[in-house]
């Protein structure tokens, strides 16, 4: 496996019209083409309230993630996503490891999202949990609610 250096990988929120769109784009292509999804299949309604946030190399965005809150104490992350040819390289679990920060930073106690079955080891690997069963998108696609705490081991 080959790993990035990861003094070159640059992790931040999306900020710029041209940051967004990049990402829009990755999720679409990563997470609703493949499953002949529309483009505008990628957001929801909770965009404007989210944190979304972007992993740039060599400037290029090749990865993203989106964190927004349930409520006071529970976060939830959506679109988790890596350019194919980036893939193990550290680039999710850098993402995933920033977001819980900003997660942590907002007072949160923990984060729940959907893993898909194909990514379950993946957030397994950082420490979520499966909660239950999820729901299955586009009559395929299984889910597992996992969550992780914030504040211990649990
Ligand atoms: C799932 C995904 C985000 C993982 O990102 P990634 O950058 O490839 O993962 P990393 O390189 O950071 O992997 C971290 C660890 O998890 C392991 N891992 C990565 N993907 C895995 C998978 N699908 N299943 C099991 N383990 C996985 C890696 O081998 C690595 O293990 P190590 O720490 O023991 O070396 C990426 O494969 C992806 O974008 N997939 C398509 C979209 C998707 O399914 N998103 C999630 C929707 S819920």
């Amino acid at each position: 496996m080959v790993n990035i250096m990861e003094d070159k990988l640059i992790i931040q929120k999306a900020a710029s019209k041209e940051e967004f769109e990049a990402l829009y784009d990755l999720r679409w292509r990563l997470l609703r083409k493949p499953w002949n999804q529309p483009k505008g299949s990628e957001k929801d309604e909770r965009e404007d309230e989210s944190y979304s946030f972007i992993a740039i190399l060599d400037n290029k965005i090749i990865g993203t993630a989106r964190l927004h809150k349930n409520n006071e104490k529970e976060g939830q992350i959506r679109y988790l996503a890596v350019e194919k040819e980036y893939q193990k390289m550290d680039i999710g679990k850098n993402l995933m490891k920033k977001i819980e920060m900003h997660a942590i930073n907002l007072g949160l106690e923990s984060v729940i999202l959907n893993a898909r079955k194909t990514a379950e080891n993946f957030f397994k690997k950082l420490g979520y949990k499966v909660i239950r069963k999820g729901h299955t998108l586009f009559n395929e696609i299984e889910h597992y609610v996992m969550r992780k705490s914030l504040i211990n081991a649990n």
